[in-house]
Protein backbone atom coordinates (compact mmCIF):
# COMPACT_ATOMS: atom_id res chain seq x y z
CA UNK A 1 0.00 0.00 0.00
CA UNK A 2 1.09 3.75 -0.73
CA UNK A 3 1.16 5.32 2.63
CA UNK A 4 1.52 8.92 3.56
CA UNK A 5 -1.35 10.08 1.90
CA UNK A 6 -4.77 7.98 1.67
CA UNK A 7 -5.22 10.36 -1.30
CA UNK A 8 -1.92 10.34 -3.23
CA UNK A 9 -3.23 9.82 -6.49
CA UNK A 10 -5.37 12.70 -7.40
CA UNK A 11 -5.63 13.57 -10.61
CA UNK A 12 -4.25 16.60 -12.35
CA UNK A 13 -7.18 19.04 -12.28
CA UNK A 14 -7.80 18.21 -8.79
CA UNK A 15 -3.85 19.26 -7.58
CA UNK A 16 -4.49 21.84 -9.57
CA UNK A 17 -7.56 22.75 -7.53
CA UNK A 18 -5.30 22.59 -4.54
CA UNK A 19 -2.76 24.80 -5.16
CA UNK A 20 -4.77 27.46 -6.43
CA UNK A 21 -6.97 27.15 -3.23
CA UNK A 22 -4.01 26.43 -0.45
CA UNK A 23 -4.58 26.25 2.90
CA UNK A 24 -3.05 24.53 6.00
CA UNK A 25 -4.13 22.09 8.07
CA UNK A 26 -3.16 21.99 11.78
CA UNK A 27 -4.14 18.95 14.37
CA UNK A 28 -5.21 20.51 17.41
CA UNK A 29 -3.41 18.93 20.20
CA UNK A 30 -5.46 16.31 22.48
CA UNK A 31 -3.55 15.84 25.63
CA UNK A 32 -3.78 11.55 25.82
CA UNK A 33 -4.13 11.05 22.32
CA UNK A 34 -2.22 13.22 19.84
CA UNK A 35 1.64 11.97 21.24
CA UNK A 36 4.41 11.03 19.30
CA UNK A 37 3.30 7.68 18.45
CA UNK A 38 -0.52 8.99 17.17
CA UNK A 39 0.84 11.62 15.51
CA UNK A 40 3.69 9.37 13.24
CA UNK A 41 1.15 6.76 12.76
CA UNK A 42 -1.16 9.02 11.57
CA UNK A 43 1.25 11.04 9.40
CA UNK A 44 1.93 7.41 7.76
CA UNK A 45 -1.00 6.20 7.07
CA UNK A 46 -3.65 9.27 6.14
CA UNK A 47 -1.33 12.56 5.76
CA UNK A 48 -2.90 15.74 4.77
CA UNK A 49 -2.14 18.06 8.09
CA UNK A 50 0.46 20.23 7.92
CA UNK A 51 1.62 20.90 11.11
CA UNK A 52 1.31 19.08 14.41
CA UNK A 53 0.50 20.81 17.85
CA UNK A 54 1.85 18.60 20.84
CA UNK A 55 -0.38 19.00 23.88
CA UNK A 56 0.81 21.03 26.36
CA UNK A 57 3.59 21.04 28.89
CA UNK A 58 2.39 22.05 32.32
CA UNK A 59 4.72 22.35 35.87
CA UNK A 60 3.87 20.65 38.86
CA UNK A 61 4.74 23.50 41.86
CA UNK A 62 8.41 23.18 40.95
CA UNK A 63 10.20 24.89 38.52
CA UNK A 64 11.40 22.20 36.51
CA UNK A 65 9.87 20.22 33.48
CA UNK A 66 8.98 16.78 34.06
CA UNK A 67 11.16 14.20 31.78
CA UNK A 68 7.72 12.67 30.91
CA UNK A 69 7.71 15.24 28.01
CA UNK A 70 11.20 14.72 26.49
CA UNK A 71 10.29 11.35 24.53
CA UNK A 72 6.93 12.94 23.32
CA UNK A 73 9.12 16.05 21.85
CA UNK A 74 12.30 14.44 21.19
CA UNK A 75 13.00 15.80 16.98
CA UNK A 76 14.35 11.90 16.48
CA UNK A 77 10.97 10.27 17.56
CA UNK A 78 8.79 12.92 15.48
CA UNK A 79 8.43 11.74 11.88
CA UNK A 80 6.05 14.44 10.57
CA UNK A 81 6.45 17.70 8.70
CA UNK A 82 6.50 20.04 11.34
CA UNK A 83 5.59 20.08 15.10
CA UNK A 84 5.28 22.49 17.31
CA UNK A 85 5.64 22.49 21.28
CA UNK A 86 2.73 24.10 23.69
CA UNK A 87 2.89 25.40 27.63
CA UNK A 88 0.15 26.02 29.48
CA UNK A 89 1.18 28.55 32.38
CA UNK A 90 0.51 32.16 34.26
CA UNK A 91 4.23 32.74 35.26
CA UNK A 92 7.03 34.20 33.40
CA UNK A 93 9.73 32.49 35.17
CA UNK A 94 7.77 28.95 34.28
CA UNK A 95 7.04 30.61 30.76
CA UNK A 96 11.14 31.20 30.06
CA UNK A 97 11.80 27.57 31.61
CA UNK A 98 9.94 26.36 29.11
CA UNK A 99 11.55 28.23 26.27
CA UNK A 100 15.27 27.36 27.56
CA UNK A 101 13.51 23.73 26.75
CA UNK A 102 12.45 23.85 23.75
CA UNK A 103 15.29 25.45 22.39
CA UNK A 104 17.26 22.43 23.85
CA UNK A 105 15.48 20.37 22.39
CA UNK A 106 15.81 22.08 18.84
CA UNK A 107 12.67 24.19 18.66
CA UNK A 108 12.24 27.70 17.65
CA UNK A 109 8.44 28.27 18.56
CA UNK A 110 6.48 27.93 21.61
CA UNK A 111 2.74 27.81 21.84
CA UNK A 112 0.70 29.18 24.64
CA UNK A 113 -2.33 27.37 26.03
CA UNK A 114 -5.24 29.83 26.60
CA UNK A 115 -7.94 27.86 25.96
CA UNK A 116 -7.87 24.75 28.59
CA UNK A 117 -11.60 24.76 29.99
CA UNK A 118 -11.55 22.77 32.98
CA UNK A 119 -11.80 24.11 36.58
CA UNK A 120 -9.02 22.64 38.06
CA UNK A 121 -7.08 25.14 35.34
CA UNK A 122 -9.09 28.07 35.29
CA UNK A 123 -9.52 28.23 39.00
CA UNK A 124 -5.94 28.86 39.03
CA UNK A 125 -5.78 31.41 36.65
CA UNK A 126 -4.51 29.58 33.40
CA UNK A 127 -5.43 28.31 30.21
CA UNK A 128 -9.02 30.19 29.49
CA UNK A 129 -8.83 31.46 33.02
CA UNK A 130 -6.27 33.69 32.12
CA UNK A 131 -8.04 35.21 28.89
CA UNK A 132 -10.02 38.25 31.69
CA UNK A 133 -6.27 39.45 32.71
CA UNK A 134 -4.53 41.02 29.96
CA UNK A 135 -2.34 42.62 33.01
CA UNK A 136 -0.50 39.54 33.32
CA UNK A 137 -0.46 38.22 29.74
CA UNK A 138 1.21 41.54 29.30
CA UNK A 139 4.00 41.34 31.87
CA UNK A 140 4.40 37.70 31.37
CA UNK A 141 5.26 38.28 27.24
CA UNK A 142 7.01 41.56 27.97
CA UNK A 143 9.64 39.66 29.66
CA UNK A 144 9.72 36.54 27.02
CA UNK A 145 9.97 39.07 24.80
CA UNK A 146 12.69 41.47 26.59
CA UNK A 147 14.57 37.66 27.86
CA UNK A 148 14.73 35.16 24.93
CA UNK A 149 13.99 35.29 21.04
CA UNK A 150 12.08 32.59 20.60
CA UNK A 151 8.75 32.70 18.50
CA UNK A 152 5.33 32.54 20.10
CA UNK A 153 2.43 31.68 18.79
CA UNK A 154 -1.39 31.53 21.26
CA UNK A 155 -4.15 29.53 20.96
CA UNK A 156 -6.71 30.75 22.88
CA UNK A 157 -10.65 30.32 23.62
CA UNK A 158 -12.68 33.64 23.66
CA UNK A 159 -12.74 34.14 27.31
CA UNK A 160 -13.93 32.09 30.10
CA UNK A 161 -17.26 34.09 31.05
CA UNK A 162 -17.53 35.87 28.20
CA UNK A 163 -16.64 35.61 23.77
CA UNK A 164 -15.92 39.42 24.84
CA UNK A 165 -13.08 38.97 26.73
CA UNK A 166 -10.43 38.38 24.05
CA UNK A 167 -11.03 41.01 22.70
CA UNK A 168 -9.44 43.04 25.81
CA UNK A 169 -6.31 41.18 25.11
CA UNK A 170 -5.62 42.22 21.45
CA UNK A 171 -4.46 45.72 22.49
CA UNK A 172 -2.00 43.76 24.34
CA UNK A 173 -0.96 41.41 22.58
CA UNK A 174 -0.03 44.02 19.65
CA UNK A 175 2.47 44.99 20.90
CA UNK A 176 4.38 41.77 20.53
CA UNK A 177 5.38 40.16 17.41
CA UNK A 178 3.01 37.06 18.25
CA UNK A 179 3.18 34.56 15.28
CA UNK A 180 -0.41 33.68 14.90
CA UNK A 181 -3.29 33.41 17.56
CA UNK A 182 -5.32 29.98 17.12
CA UNK A 183 -9.23 30.38 18.59
CA UNK A 184 -11.19 28.04 19.37
CA UNK A 185 -14.64 29.86 19.12
CA UNK A 186 -16.19 28.97 22.61
CA UNK A 187 -15.98 30.01 25.93
CA UNK A 188 -14.51 28.29 29.01
CA UNK A 189 -17.35 28.00 30.85
CA UNK A 190 -19.02 25.54 27.65
CA UNK A 191 -16.31 22.88 27.85
CA UNK A 192 -16.94 21.35 24.79
CA UNK A 193 -20.92 21.78 24.94
CA UNK A 194 -23.14 23.83 22.57
CA UNK A 195 -22.01 25.29 19.31
CA UNK A 196 -19.20 27.19 18.38
CA UNK A 197 -20.10 30.65 18.45
CA UNK A 198 -19.37 31.91 14.84
CA UNK A 199 -20.77 35.68 15.30
CA UNK A 200 -17.97 36.32 18.30
CA UNK A 201 -15.16 34.95 16.07
CA UNK A 202 -16.33 37.27 13.50
CA UNK A 203 -15.43 39.98 15.37
CA UNK A 204 -12.23 38.57 16.35
CA UNK A 205 -11.05 38.60 12.63
CA UNK A 206 -12.67 42.34 12.10
CA UNK A 207 -10.59 43.51 15.84
CA UNK A 208 -7.18 41.61 15.54
CA UNK A 209 -4.60 43.03 13.27
CA UNK A 210 -2.47 39.29 14.28
CA UNK A 211 -3.14 36.30 11.60
CA UNK A 212 -5.88 34.18 13.20
CA UNK A 213 -6.40 30.39 12.94
CA UNK A 214 -9.65 28.97 12.87
CA UNK A 215 -10.22 26.04 15.38
CA UNK A 216 -13.81 24.40 16.44
CA UNK A 217 -16.16 21.67 15.12
CA UNK A 218 -14.29 20.93 12.12
CA UNK A 219 -15.74 17.12 11.67
CA UNK A 220 -16.48 16.55 8.32
CA UNK A 221 -15.94 18.09 4.71
CA UNK A 222 -19.12 19.69 4.25
CA UNK A 223 -18.85 21.76 7.73
CA UNK A 224 -14.63 22.57 6.52
CA UNK A 225 -16.68 23.50 3.97
CA UNK A 226 -19.18 25.77 5.03
CA UNK A 227 -16.71 27.34 7.84
CA UNK A 228 -14.26 28.00 5.10
CA UNK A 229 -17.06 29.97 2.91
CA UNK A 230 -18.01 31.87 5.89
CA UNK A 231 -14.63 33.30 6.60
CA UNK A 232 -12.64 34.22 3.41
CA UNK A 233 -9.60 35.68 5.38
CA UNK A 234 -8.66 32.17 7.43
CA UNK A 235 -6.01 29.93 5.61
CA UNK A 236 -5.53 28.20 8.40
CA UNK A 237 -7.33 25.70 9.77
CA UNK A 238 -7.18 23.55 13.36
CA UNK A 239 -8.55 20.23 13.37
CA UNK A 240 -8.92 18.22 16.89
CA UNK A 241 -11.52 15.89 17.75
CA UNK A 242 -12.65 15.49 14.08
CA UNK A 243 -9.54 14.27 13.25
CA UNK A 244 -9.30 11.49 15.86
CA UNK A 245 -12.71 10.36 14.65
CA UNK A 246 -12.13 10.35 11.52
CA UNK A 247 -8.66 10.08 10.43
CA UNK A 248 -9.24 10.51 6.73
CA UNK A 249 -10.96 13.89 7.09
CA UNK A 250 -7.43 16.17 6.49
CA UNK A 251 -6.64 14.38 3.57
CA UNK A 252 -9.97 14.37 2.43
CA UNK A 253 -10.32 18.24 3.06
CA UNK A 254 -6.60 18.33 1.15
CA UNK A 255 -8.55 16.13 -1.98
CA UNK A 256 -12.03 18.17 -2.15
CA UNK A 257 -13.63 15.14 -1.70
CA UNK A 258 -16.28 13.34 0.66
CA UNK A 259 -15.58 10.27 -1.13
CA UNK A 260 -13.19 7.54 0.71
CA UNK A 261 -10.72 5.33 -0.28
CA UNK A 262 -11.56 1.92 -2.29
CA UNK A 263 -9.63 0.32 0.82
CA UNK A 264 -10.83 2.92 3.65
CA UNK A 265 -11.13 0.28 6.38
CA UNK A 266 -8.05 -1.61 5.92
CA UNK A 267 -6.11 1.82 5.63
CA UNK A 268 -7.82 2.33 9.09
CA UNK A 269 -6.95 -1.85 10.32
CA UNK A 270 -3.25 -1.21 9.57
CA UNK A 271 -3.18 2.23 11.12
CA UNK A 272 -4.89 1.07 14.55
CA UNK A 273 -2.84 -2.59 14.78
CA UNK A 274 0.61 -0.08 14.34
CA UNK A 275 -1.09 1.89 17.03
CA UNK A 276 -2.04 -0.97 19.36
CA UNK A 277 1.40 -2.76 18.98
CA UNK A 278 3.53 0.80 19.86
CA UNK A 279 1.07 1.07 22.97
CA UNK A 280 1.56 -2.10 23.92
CA UNK A 281 4.89 -2.48 23.88
CA UNK A 282 5.34 0.83 25.42
CA UNK A 283 2.38 0.62 28.10
CA UNK A 284 2.41 -2.19 30.95
CA UNK A 285 -0.50 -4.78 31.20
CA UNK A 286 -3.71 -5.60 29.55
CA UNK A 287 -5.77 -2.99 31.49
CA UNK A 288 -3.68 0.20 30.29
CA UNK A 289 -3.41 -1.01 26.86
CA UNK A 290 -7.20 -1.39 26.59
CA UNK A 291 -8.12 2.04 28.34
CA UNK A 292 -5.68 3.70 26.13
CA UNK A 293 -7.33 2.01 22.38
CA UNK A 294 -10.67 2.48 24.67
CA UNK A 295 -10.36 6.39 24.50
CA UNK A 296 -9.47 6.34 20.71
CA UNK A 297 -12.55 3.88 20.20
CA UNK A 298 -14.86 5.97 21.86
CA UNK A 299 -14.35 8.73 18.55
CA UNK A 300 -13.73 6.13 16.33
CA UNK A 301 -16.95 4.37 17.31
CA UNK A 302 -18.63 7.59 15.71
CA UNK A 303 -17.55 6.71 12.19
CA UNK A 304 -19.32 3.07 12.20
CA UNK A 305 -22.99 2.65 11.53
CA UNK A 306 -24.22 1.74 14.61
CA UNK A 307 -21.61 3.76 16.76
CA UNK A 308 -23.31 2.75 20.19
CA UNK A 309 -22.79 -0.87 19.48
CA UNK A 310 -18.88 -0.40 18.65
CA UNK A 311 -18.08 0.99 21.55
CA UNK A 312 -20.39 -1.03 23.44
CA UNK A 313 -18.69 -4.02 22.21
CA UNK A 314 -14.79 -2.68 22.83
CA UNK A 315 -15.86 -1.69 26.57
CA UNK A 316 -17.22 -5.02 26.76
CA UNK A 317 -13.79 -6.38 25.89
CA UNK A 318 -12.18 -7.73 29.04
CA UNK A 319 -8.94 -9.31 27.82
CA UNK A 320 -6.62 -8.63 24.63
CA UNK A 321 -7.93 -11.69 22.86
CA UNK A 322 -11.88 -10.48 23.28
CA UNK A 323 -10.39 -6.86 22.39
CA UNK A 324 -9.04 -8.12 19.00
CA UNK A 325 -12.43 -9.71 18.30
CA UNK A 326 -14.21 -6.97 19.16
CA UNK A 327 -12.26 -4.77 16.66
CA UNK A 328 -12.29 -7.89 14.09
CA UNK A 329 -16.46 -7.78 14.63
CA UNK A 330 -16.36 -4.25 14.35
CA UNK A 331 -14.54 -4.18 10.85
CA UNK A 332 -16.86 -6.86 9.68
CA UNK A 333 -20.07 -4.47 10.35
CA UNK A 334 -18.26 -2.38 7.37
CA UNK A 335 -17.05 -4.37 5.38
C1 LIG B 1 -9.27 15.23 25.49
C2 LIG B 1 -8.84 16.59 25.01
C3 LIG B 1 -7.54 17.03 25.27
C4 LIG B 1 -7.12 18.31 24.82
N1 LIG B 1 -5.83 18.71 25.05
C5 LIG B 1 -5.42 19.94 24.60
C6 LIG B 1 -4.07 20.39 24.78
O1 LIG B 1 -3.20 19.71 25.32
N2 LIG B 1 -3.76 21.63 24.31
C7 LIG B 1 -4.68 22.43 23.67
O2 LIG B 1 -4.35 23.54 23.24
N3 LIG B 1 -5.95 22.02 23.47
C8 LIG B 1 -6.33 20.80 23.91
N4 LIG B 1 -7.61 20.38 23.65
C9 LIG B 1 -8.51 21.23 22.83
C10 LIG B 1 -8.40 20.86 21.35
O3 LIG B 1 -7.09 21.01 20.86
C11 LIG B 1 -9.33 21.72 20.46
O4 LIG B 1 -8.97 23.06 20.64
C12 LIG B 1 -10.80 21.54 20.80
O5 LIG B 1 -11.14 20.18 20.93
C13 LIG B 1 -11.69 22.21 19.73
O6 LIG B 1 -11.38 21.74 18.45
P1 LIG B 1 -12.19 20.52 17.75
O7 LIG B 1 -13.65 20.90 17.78
O8 LIG B 1 -11.63 20.44 16.35
O9 LIG B 1 -11.92 19.30 18.57
C14 LIG B 1 -8.03 19.13 24.11
C15 LIG B 1 -9.34 18.68 23.86
C16 LIG B 1 -9.76 17.43 24.30
C17 LIG B 1 -11.17 16.97 24.01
Amino acid sequence: MKKNSAYSTTNSQTQKLITKDSFTLISSPLQGFTEFRFRNAFHTYFGGIDTFYAPYIRFNNKPEISNKYQRDLELNNNHVPELIPQVMTNDADEFLIAVHYIRSLGYKELNWNLGCPYPMVTKKGMGSGLICDPGKIDHILERVHAETDVIVSMKMRMGYLEPTEILKTFPILEKYPIKNIAIHARIGKQLYKGGVDLESFQKCLDTSKHQLYYNGDITSVASFREMKALFSKINHWMIGRGLIADPFLPSMIRANTEVYPENRWEIFREFHDTLYKEYDEFLQGPTPIKMKMQGFWEYWSQTFPDPQKAFKAIKKASNPRAYQQAVNDNLKSVS
